[in-house]
């Protein structure tokens, strides 16, 4: 999928292949995330990538009827553009058969918030997320819950070919 082309800019997005595995490795231990799902069956990588490069991803790990939003990183010189933003979405879009998408973060509250994710109370997971090693191991009581609903974010108008990030030709936001 194409989402910005200009200049030197030609940004695309896509499911991960496994040959994607290293750079999705080494963009995840770059900003200290694990890597321990990179090749699980149970997890969905989407990637963005400039000319070949890989510049971002996110991943979904499904269970039962939810999704659990995990390793969702970008390259510091392609922050502040919508490229997590753009990833998160496609992910919701893709997986719009799921109830709900769960997520822990310390880091970025605001960046989901504005993405429809709000804060939930851990006690307040169901068993199929409370129970993934991301809540029990990965990370750290402090970080906080938080929810999206699926089928209430969807865009019943979005064509196939028609997904890019707002005001792609001049901005990527
Ligand atoms: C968190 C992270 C993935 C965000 O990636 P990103 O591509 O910069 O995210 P986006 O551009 O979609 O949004 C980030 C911010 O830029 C803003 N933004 C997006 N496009 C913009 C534009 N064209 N101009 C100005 N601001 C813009 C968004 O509103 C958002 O603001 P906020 O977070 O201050 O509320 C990235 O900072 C990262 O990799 N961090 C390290 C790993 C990490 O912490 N991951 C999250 C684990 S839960």
């Amino acid at each position: 999928m194409l989402l910005v082309t200009r200049d030197s800019v030609n940004l695309t997005m896509r499911d991960a292949a496994p040959t994607d595995a290293p750079a999705i490795r080494a963009l995840l231990q770059s900003n200290a995330l694990s890597d321990d799902a990179v090749s699980s069956q149970q997890v969905s990588h989407m990637v963005a990538q400039n000319r070949g490069e890989i510049i971002g991803v996110a991943a979904l790990e499904r269970h039962g009827p939810f999704g659990l939003l995990r390793s969702v990183a970008v390259t510091p010189s392609w922050r502040h553009q919508g490229v997590a933003s753009a990833l998160v979405n496609e992910i919701a879009r893709k997986f719009g058969d799921l109830c709900a998408l769960y997520l822990f973060t310390d880091t970025a509250e605001r960046l989901f918030a504005s993405l429809g994710f709000e804060v939930v109370p851990r006690d307040t997971l169901p068993a199929d997320i409370a129970n993934t090693s991301q809540a029990l191991v990965t990370c750290p009581a402090t970080a906080l819950a938080m929810r999206r609903e699926v089928a209430s974010q969807q865009q019943p108008d979005a064509r196939e070919d028609d997904r890019q990030m707002p005001g792609a030709t001049t901005s990527m936001r």
